[in-house]
């Protein structure tokens, strides 16, 4: 234990939005989480309270959690190693939000980029408060842990930013409480593109589902979805991210499944079809995505055994979590109800 405790921590977390992680999930953020199980303490969560910000089929949900979670235990997400759980099995989370809720400005909430962007999409009266506190409860998720490092793609560095300003903010108004995190930003390469519109990020929302590459999905569907994937209308097989998106995607694909350079890849496939880079792709993504599928239908089969990993991944959290809330709760001057040892 005492080796573990001192390792620096990290803490990250993927919506489940889906009924399967997409590549860009897992090359993108998964894969990466699973290295940081080597050299971190390590925290990874289902943050189920962020999915309600909008509208969710109640069943959906519950069903989608326990997915995502057998998604990355099979993805190679160790719950020996890493603490593993469901954000609404630790209550902290809404609690410790509340009180950053009282210490951030309305002003600094209406920047949020994604909350400007979702709001605008759905028309402002359509966006609930909830969607606005949006960053304010992943600040709480963060800071809960005293994590040094965030994994997390570009779209959530300005989300990490405000935890930062939050943890220096509290700590200054109440003294020493929160480390301050570092976003560990997601490189360039690890991008994933969407198959038919090569230029927006591989997510459910670019285009239809045949932009996409699941975990779950049949190889045949996503061998077929590769064999259709766009890409331009000259032959030459080469790595151009401005004038061929989509040759360039497969390359990076293929490139971060074989962990080949891409002026390697490049030059083997001088002289070749397209046709050609389709099919190495489609067997490299199916050689390394089935395994995953299996063992994530497995765990599905055991629901119960399942909810007992998350129960367990849960009750660890909680023992760090109340040591936080505890700390937060006595510095704003809340009476600790009787009979609390402090
Ligand atoms: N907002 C993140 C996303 O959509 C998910 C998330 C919630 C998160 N809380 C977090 C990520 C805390 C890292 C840390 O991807």
């Amino acid at each position: 234990m005492s080796e573990t405790t001192s390792r620096p921590r990290v803490l990250s977390g993927m919506q489940p939005s889906g009924n399967s992680l997409h590549l860009g999930n897992y090359l993108g953020a998964l894969v990466n989480w699973v290295k940081t199980q080597h050299d971190y303490q390590t925290l990874f969560f289902i943050p189920d309270m962020h999915a309600i910000t909008v509208a969710q089929d109640p069943a959906q949900l519950r069903e989608r959690t326990r997915k995502t979670a057998a998604q990355y235990i099979a993805g190679g997400i160790d719950v020996d190693k890493s603490i593993l759980f469901v954000q609404s099995h630790v209550p902290e989370h809404a609690q410790l939000a509340w009180v950053l809720n009282c210490i951030t400005g309305f002003g600094e909430a209406s920047r949020m980029t994604q909350f400007k962007d979702k709001s605008a999409k759905g028309g402002a009266e359509a966006a609930s408060v909830g969607l606005f506190t949006y960053p304010v409860l992943m600040a709480a998720d963060i800071l809960l842990y005293r994590p040094q490092g965030v994994p997390v793609g570009d779209d959530q560095r300005q989300h990490v930013e405000l935890a930062r300003d939050l943890a220096k903010r509290f700590n200054h108004r109440f003294g020493e409480t929160f480390t301050v995190p570092e976003a560990f930003i997601q490189k360039e390469g690890a991008r994933i593109y969407d198959l038919q519109n090569p230029t927006a990020k591989m997510s459910k929302s670019a285009s239809g589902p045949n932009g996409l590459i699941n975990l779950m999905d049949d190889p045949k569907v996503t061998a077929k979805r590769i064999k259709s994937a766009v890409t331009d209308a000259d032959t030459v097989i080469a790595h151009d991210r401005e004038n061929k998106p989509g040759v360039t995607n497969l390359l990076e694909i293929l490139s971060t499944l074989t962990e080949k350079p891409i002026q390697s890849l490049v030059a083997d496939y001088e002289g070749k079809m397209y046709g050609h880079l389709k099919a190495d792709v489609s067997e490299a993504v199916v050689a390394r995505i089935e395994p995953i599928r299996s063992r994530t239908l497995e765990l599905l089969d055991d629901p119960g055994e399942l909810d007992r990993l998350l129960a367990q991944g849960a009750a660890k959290a909680r023992g760090i979590a109340a040591e936080t809330l505890a700390d937060v709760y006595a510095k704003v001057g809340f009476l600790p109800p009787m009979g609390t040892v402090v």
